[in-house]
Order: C-alpha cells, then structure tokens, then sequence
C-alpha cells in the first residue's frame, strides 16, 4: 500500500465528478485521473484499427498498449489530439460497452494506480474507490437524478451549438447507468465507506467545498 494520498471521486455518467474531481485536484495542488478518459481512449484505438468492441482479447491488447497521454487538459494519443473525439457519444458508448469486459479492466490496472504519485492523486470514474485505491482515505460517490444530469448534458450540448432530445438523454442516461451498474466486473456502486453526495439541488462550487470539507475531516481520523 501506497503512503500517497488519494481521494476518490465515483459515479454515475454526468453526475459532475470530472469538473469537481479537477477543482478538488487544483485546490490541492494534487494530480488528477480522469479514468473514464483511458475507457474511452480504448473504445477509439479499437474503432480506429477495426477491432470488434466485442472481441475481448483484441481489445484488451489494445488497452494494453495504449498510447496515452494528458498533457496541459489535453488528451493524446498516440500522435493524435483526441479531446474532443474521446467525448463523442459513439464514444462514450463504445468506452461503456468495453469496460464491461473483464479483460480490459485487468489491463489498465496497474496503469491506472501508477497514476499515485507525490504530492497526492484524485481520481474520478465508478471504481475508483472499491477496486482500484480501495485502501483511499478519503472516498466519494456523487449522484444527482437521471433528469438532473440529462438536463446538464442537454445544456452542454446546446451551449456548443449542437442539437439534442432531452428525452434521448433521459433514456441514453439510464441505459448507460443500467448496464454500469449491472456488469459483473467492477459495477457502479458506492464503496461502503464513501460519502454520498447528491448533487441534484447542489452547484459546482458547493460540491467542491463539500469534497475538501470530508477530505479534511479524514485526514484528522
Ligand atoms: O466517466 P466517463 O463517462 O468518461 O466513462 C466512460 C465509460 O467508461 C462509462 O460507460 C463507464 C466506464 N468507466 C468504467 O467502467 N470505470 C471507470 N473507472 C471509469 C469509466
């Protein structure tokens, strides 16, 4: 077990644990693992070399491998910027289909807890707390209703200019979450002792706030 410091931060998709999870990382001067981001770069490499999203040991290969990097809020892989590829929904829903596969989550482990390094790591994604950092001090799992954070998505969405059906988004959101939740490896669910919190009725800043309070209430146990 790792003396550095970690904070885990899981949930369900668009529950706000990525902007939360950055700010906590910022607060503490902390790096931070956007684990979600190493799925969905996997879904990609395996669509951009035509390996079938259910060809286990072809996709775990390609996690493996993985040429990865995050540079200055920038995602890369390989030789190619892929920010803004990586959030597509083909992608999202590729990355979700992927991480149901047993072998795939056995190839970014270690990879995912090299991730520990001085002064201190907070890490966002649904298994954060219960398989990858289970001995973390300081867990978190953030909900907010299926509505509540399709409404957010659908905001996102019209903000940059792109249409959308927020009934599409209510149905995409409890599809995703049924199948993160009922996969046999690694299911979305809290860690016995995380911290709940529901964001439905709270803004950023107070879920933020929320995190380093719990935080500092660990570190004096
Ligand atoms: O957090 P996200 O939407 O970027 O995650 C994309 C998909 O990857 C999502 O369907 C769940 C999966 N995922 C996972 O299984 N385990 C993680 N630690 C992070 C994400």
């Amino acid at each position: 077990m790792s003396r550095v410091p970690v904070l885990t931060i899981d949930g369900p998709s668009a529950s706000g644990k990525g902007t939360v999870a950055e700010r906590v990382a910022r607060a503490l001067g902390f790096h931070y693992l956007d684990s979600g981001a190493l799925y969905r770069l996997t879904a990609l490499a395996a669509m951009q070399a035509g390996v079938a999203l259910d060809d286990e040991a072809g996709v775990a290969a390609r996690a493996a491998e993985l040429p990865a990097r995050f540079h200055e809020g920038r995602v890369w892989l390989a030789d190619a910027d892929v920010t803004d590829a990586i959030r597509a929904e083909a992608v999202g829903e590729g990355a979700s289909r992927v991480a149901a596969l047993p072998a795939v989550r056995a190839a970014l482990l270690e990879r995912q807890r090299a991730y520990r390094q001085p002064p201190g790591l907070v890490a966002d994604g649904r298994d954060m707390g219960t398989v990858i950092f289970p001995d973390a001090a300081t867990k978190v799992f953030l909900t907010a209703s299926a509505q509540a954070r399709a409404e957010r998505r659908y905001k996102q969405l019209i903000e940059k200019g792109n249409s959308a059906s927020l009934r599409a988004l209510v149905a995409d959101m409890q599809a995703r979450d049924a199948r993160d939740t009922a996969r046999a490896v690694a299911p979305l669910r809290p860690a016995p002792d995380a911290l709940l919190l529901d964001t439905t009725h709270m803004g950023i800043e107070a879920a933020v706030q929320a995190v380093l309070d719990h935080h500092r209430t660990q570190q004096g146990n």
